[in-house]
């Protein structure tokens, strides 16, 4: 079958001359060779956006009870840097279970712009960045999301360069940059802001240098993108305090897959031996603990019964614990399969509320926290809800209280009245303003009593694979609305 390669071929910065990136980390031979991939069917050789959903709305009429067997997509915060990770490696890495999101959509995207040979078959990407030819990714595409700053790490590491806008992502806080500028610094590189861009070089042409790094947070995107950048260092890279997130552990075993040496991911601290080339590997993408997290949330807050898999239950162990003190009953049926019940002859009348505070993993996730405050309004007496990761993520409870949640802020804190008899919303017009605030309000409609319309819908398709489509299989009433298209989509 001929391979169509989805190849944008047009560099927005070649590499500077002066400093020719052939100098660093190339590799001639590929481990792996497209040919011998057997793709199962044609690629699709260009990507749609999900610009159109912009102006589609969200119709949801509530209240509605759920029952069936949800598949879980791949992580979207896993395969981002993995992505980005393939910068590393010379030769072709197939990556499977990619989740087909506007994220991934443009990550992709932009890898192709900047000369990445790219093969998509369904949520399988077969990708080669031996032709890559530039080191400046597109700013309008990069300024999209978060995880596109994760490739200043591999380019700079690959290329000894690297010129990056500053990333754009969900509106929840002020996200800096400044633990993954420190950490690159660390390594050797040259980084300063320039006309509003971060431009990145490794010191005299060397190439990076391998060192120690102390985070003064486990961030999870500084972490990733550090360890791509310590793999093809020169010497041993020691970084601490880093982020614990299965996600980074996604992100270390592919590149030891690929050859890289990385020891201690999952831990506080990495130690990475910097290797003078990586090749191609094959990975797939883990099964996504927010996705999964969110239809168990949908579960108890329609106080149905759901099952659901793949599932990595020791990923979701917070939340778990979380749903079992309020009541659910969570049976686990195979290793990956979950079951989560919230139906009254399981919990009885009614849940019981629960306090949380967001924090690192393995603390309680920042990405379930506005979806759990959801449920807390269905449960009984007062709940509270820390939100220690991200400064701004409460922007969801204005738009919840439309619906008739009964919430109060108070700086990082929320105070959730919860409600004898379940859920008391009902159903009203709202705006997803960010990608887990968004489904919230999407959790929130399916509970609500009447029609619920969410505006918004781009920022929640950033984030959840197949979104109505899985809702609808459960049982929801739901459907999306193109206004200008006056019939359903
Ligand atoms: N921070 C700094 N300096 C930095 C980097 C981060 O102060 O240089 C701070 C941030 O301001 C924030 C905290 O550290 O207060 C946590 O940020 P982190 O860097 O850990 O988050 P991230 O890498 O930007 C990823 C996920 C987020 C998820 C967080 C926390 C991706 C693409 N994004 O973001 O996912 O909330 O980790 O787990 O991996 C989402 O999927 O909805 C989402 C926002």
């Amino acid at each position: 079958m001929a391979a169509f390669f989805f190849c944008l071929s047009k560099p927005s910065r070649v590499s500077n001359p002066e400093r020719p990136f052939t100098r660093f980390r190339r590799k001639p031979v590929p481990l792996v060779v497209l040919s011998k991939l057997q793709p199962h069917s044609q690629p699709i050789t260009q990507y749609q956006t999900h610009t159109q959903t912009h102006n589609q709305k969200l119709i949801i009429t509530g209240p509605c009870r759920l029952s069936g067997h949800v598949p879980i997509s791949g992580s979207k915060n896993a395969a981002l840097p993995i992505l980005a990770a393939t910068l590393c490696c010379s030769g072709t890495s197939k990556i499977s279970n990619v989740p087909d999101l506007s994220d991934t959509r443009t990550m992709v995207s932009i890898l192709g712009e900047m000369g990445a040979e790219i093969e998509v078959y369904g949520n399988e990407i077969l990708i080669n960045t031996d032709g890559v030819r530039s080191v400046e990714p597109d700013s309008d595409e990069i300024g999209k999301f978060r995880g596109g700053f994760f490739m200043i790490g591999p380019l700079l590491a690959r290329f000894g360069e690297a010129v990056m806008a500053l990333p754009g992502g969900c509106d929840i806080g002020a996200r800096p940059v400044d633990v993954y500028i420190q950490g690159l610094r660390a390594l050797g590189a040259v980084v300063e802001l320039r006309d509003g861009k971060v431009q990145a070089y490794a010191a005299d042409g060397r190439g990076l240098v391998g060192g120690s790094f102390q985070l003064h947070y486990p961030s999870v995107g500084a972490t990733e993108t550090l360890t791509m950048a310590a793999c093809l260092a020169d010497g041993v890279t020691v970084l601490s305090n880093v982020a614990k997130e299965p996600e980074v552990i996604c992100l270390a075993k592919f590149l030891n897959d690929c050859g890289a040496c990385i020891e201690g991911a999952g831990s506080d601290k990495l130690v990475i031996k910097g290797k003078s080339w990586l090749h191609g590997s094959r990975y797939t993408i883990a099964p996504d603990r927010i996705e999964a997290g969110t239809f168990m949330l949908a579960a108890a807050i329609t106080r149905s019964c759901i099952s659901m898999s793949p599932v990595i239950p020791s990923h979701m162990s917070c939340l778990l614990d979380k749903l079992k003190a309020a009541g659910c009953k969570i049976r686990q049926w195979t290793h990956d399969t979950l079951e989560i019940s919230a139906i009254s002859a399981d919990v009885g009348e009614n849940l019981k509320g629960f306090n949380i505070k967001t924090g690192p993993f393995p603390g309680f996730p920042t990405d379930l926290q506005p979806q759990t405050t959801v449920l807390l309004t269905t449960c009984n007496g007062l709940s509270t809800v820390e939100e220690s990761v991200f400064e701004k993520r409460m922007s969801h409870v204005n738009e919840l209280q439309k619906l008739g949640a009964k919430i109060q802020v108070c700086g990082s804190t929320a105070l959730v009245s919860g409600n004898d008899k379940g859920s008391a919303l009902s159903g009203s017009c709202a705006v997803a303003r960010d990608l887990r605030g968004g489904m919230s309000l999407v959790l929130a409609g399916l509970a609500a009593k009447g029609t619920t319309e969410i505006d918004g819908l781009a920022n929640i398709d950033r984030g959840y694979e197949n979104l109505d489509m899985k809702l609808r299989f459960l049982g929801a009433d739901l459907k999306r609305l193109a206004p200008h298209l006056a019939f359903p989509v």
